[in-house]
C-alpha cells in the first residue's frame, strides 16, 4: 500500500487521492477480490500456495474538470463482480454515487467532484486553443478525461452521421452550437441549420449557412430536408453538415421529415451530406429503425434512467445513466466509448458572432412541379387517370402568395385581374414560373373571383 501512496503523492500533493485509493482497495479486499491463492507444484513433488493479485492500482489518479478517476489493473476473473460494486465504493468514499467503467484490462472508479470543487466552465475558446488547426471534416466537441481536445472526424467512414441525445438541460443544443461554430471557423464546408426552437439562430448568418439562414418552422424544415435528400444521386457535392435539433418534435409535426432523414442517413454521404441530429430520446418508433442503424455515432448527455441510456447508446455498459448534465457527455461508436466535457459557447460569444454575421431565416426551396406530381397522393393520381372531373391536381399548388396578390389587385382596382396579369405576376413572383390560363383561372377561383370566359383584356 505504501507503494501506492508514494506513487500518488508524487503526482498530486496531499493524501486525499491516496486515501481514496486505499478505501477503494479496502472495499475490494473486504469482498475478497484483491487476490486469490493458487497451488503451485514443484518438480521435486512438493507444492505450495502462492498468492496471485487480481487487482493492482494504477499509479496515477485522473482529475477531470468534474471527476476524479481511480484506475485499477484487473484480472478478468473479478471483472463481473467489480462492475456491480459502484454503490459500495460510493459508501466507502462518502460520496453520492460512483460509476465503474471498464477499459480493456483497466477499470476506473469514477467519483464526481462536489460542485464547489469543479473547475470553472470549459469554454469554447479553452477547447479550441488546445489545438487550433482542426482539419476540415472534423468538428470540435470538447475535452476528454485527459484534458485533450476531442474532435469528431465526421468524414471517417465509420462515423459519417451523429445523434446528440439527452434530457432537457443535458446540453444537447450547446453541443450542436459548439460543433456548428467549429465548422464555421474551420471552413471548407457548409452547414444546414434546422431547429424549431430557434436555439441555433445566432449562428445562422454566417456565409457558410446553406440557403442563407435558419429553417425553423416544421413545414419549411420539411422542404429543406427534402431538397437536401434530393441531392442524393447527383454525385458528391460540397461537404455539408446537416444539423437538425428537436427531431422528434419536427417529425410529430411533419411526418414526411422521417422519410427525408432516413434517406439522408442511408445515402447522404455519397452526396457529401452528414447528419447531426438532436433528440431527447432516440426511439425507433419516433425516428425510424433504419435511420438509427445508419447513425453510428451517439453523443449522449444526461438521460433519465438505464433504459434511456441503452436506447441512446445501443449498449449497456457505457455509464451514460450516471452522467451529470451541463455538458457531461459520452461519445459512443460501436464498442468505443469516450467520456468528455462539452466546450461551452457562452451567450456573449454567440452575440458577438451574431453581430458579425446577422442571423437570417433560410430561403426555403420551392418544390418543382414535376416532383409535386410524382409525390402526389395516390388518390389524386387515380382521380386524374380516371378523368373524373377537375384536373386532378392537389388543390394546394396555388401558393398563398399568388392569392394574396390577386386579392390586393381586386382591392385596389375594384375588379378582378386579367389572366395575362396573373401570368405576369406569377412569372415575376414565383420560382415555379408563370401560370397558364387554366391555372390562372383556378387561382382566380380560389381567390374568390368567379371564373369567366373572355378576359384576355387588361
Ligand atoms: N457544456 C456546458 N458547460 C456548462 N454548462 C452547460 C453546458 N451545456 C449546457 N450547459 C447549461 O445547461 C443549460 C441547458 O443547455 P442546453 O444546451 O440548452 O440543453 P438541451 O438542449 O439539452 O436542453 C444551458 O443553458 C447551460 O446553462
Ligand atoms: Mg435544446
Amino acid at each position: 500500500m505504501d507503494r501506492i501512496k508514494t506513487a500518488l503523492d508524487k503526482r498530486r500533493q496531499g493524501t486525499h487521492y491516496a486515501d481514496r485509493m486505499h478505501r477503494i482497495l479496502g472495499v475490494c479486499q473486504d469482498c475478497g477480490l484483491l487476490w486469490h491463492e493458487e497451488r503451485v507444484a514443484f518438480t521435486n513433488g512438493s507444492s505450495a500456495l502462492r498468492r496471485v493479485h487480481d487487482i493492482e492500482p494504477v499509479g496515477r489518479v485522473f482529475v477531470t474538470p468534474r471527476y476524479e478517476k481511480y484506475g485499477l489493473h484487473v484480472n478478468t476473473r473479478v471483472l463481473p463482480r467489480l462492475k456491480r460494486m459502484a454503490p459500495q465504493f460510493a459508501y466507502a468514499l462518502n460520496v453520492p454515487s460512483t460509476s465503474v467503467e471498464v477499459d480493456g484490462n483497466t477499470v476506473y472508479i469514477r467519483v464526481p467532484l462536489e460542485e464547489a470543487q469543479e473547475d470553472g466552465l470549459l469554454t469554447f475558446e479553452d477547447a479550441w486553443s488546445i489545438a487550433e488547426s482542426i482539419p476540415v471534416g472534423s468538428l470540435l466537441l470538447g475535452v476528454d478525461d485527459d484534458r485533450r481536445q476531442l474532435v469528431l472526424e465526421m468524414i471517417a467512414p465509420t462515423n459519417v452521421h451523429a445523434a446528440v441525445v439527452g434530457m432537457t438541460g443535458s446540453g444537447k443544443s450547446t453541443l450542436l452550437k459548439t460543433m456548428i461554430l467549429s465548422a464555421q471557423r474551420i471552413g471548407g464546408s457548409q452547414v444546414a441549420l434546422f431547429d424549431p426552437s430557434r436555439g441555433l439562430e445566432p449562428l445562422s448568418g454566417h456565409p457558410s449557412v446553406w440557403r442563407g439562414g435558419l429553417f425553423s418552422n416544421a413545414a419549411d424544415c420539411e422542404r429543406g430536408l427534402e431538397a437536401l435528400a434530393n441531392q442524393i444521386g447527383r454525385g458528391l457535392g460540397r461537404l455539408t453538415y446537416v444539423f437538425v435539433d428537436e427531431v422528434p418534435d419536427l417529425i410529430a409535426q411533419r411526418p414526411q421529415i422521417k422519410q427525408h432523414l432516413a434517406r439522408l442517413a442511408q445515402a447522404g454521404r455519397h452526396a457529401g451530406l452528414h447528419l447531426i441530429i438532436g433528440a431527447q430520446h432516440l426511439l425507433a418508433s419516433d425516428v425510424g429503425s433504419m435511420t438509427l442503424r445508419n447513425i453510428p455515432v451517439r453523443l449522449v448527455g444526461r438521460v433519465s434512467d438505464p433504459s434511456a441510456a441503452y436506447q441512446a447508446t445501443g449498449r449497456r455498459d457505457t455509464g451514460a445513466d450516471s452522467l451529470r448534465g451541463r455538458g457531461d457527455f459520452v461519445a459512443v461508436n460501436g464498442s468505443l466509448t469516450r467520456r468528455f466535457q462539452v466546450a461551452y459557447l457562452s451567450d456573449a460569444d454567440l452575440e458577438e458572432w451574431a453581430r458579425r454575421y446577422a442571423p437570417r431565416d433560410a430561403m426555403v426551396p420551392v418544390r418543382p412541379e414535376v416532383l409535386k406530381a410524382q409525390t402526389a397522393p395516390v388518390h389524386a393520381l387515380a382521380h386524374r387517370a380516371m378523368g373524373s372531373g377537375g384536373d386532378g391536381r392537389p388543390p394546394d399548388d396555388i401558393p398563398e402568395e399568388a392569392l394574396r396578390e390577386i386579392k390586393r389587385y381586386v382591392r385596389q382596382h375594384g375588379h378582378r385581374p386579367s389572366l395575362n396579369w396573373v401570368y405576369r405576376m406569377t412569372k415575376e413572383k414565383l420560382p415555379t414560373g408563370g401560370f397558364n390560363r387554366d391555372k390562372a383561372r383556378r387561382a382566380l377561383r380560389l381567390a374568390g373571383q368567379a371564373p369567366q370566359q373572355a378576359h384576355a383584356q387588361e
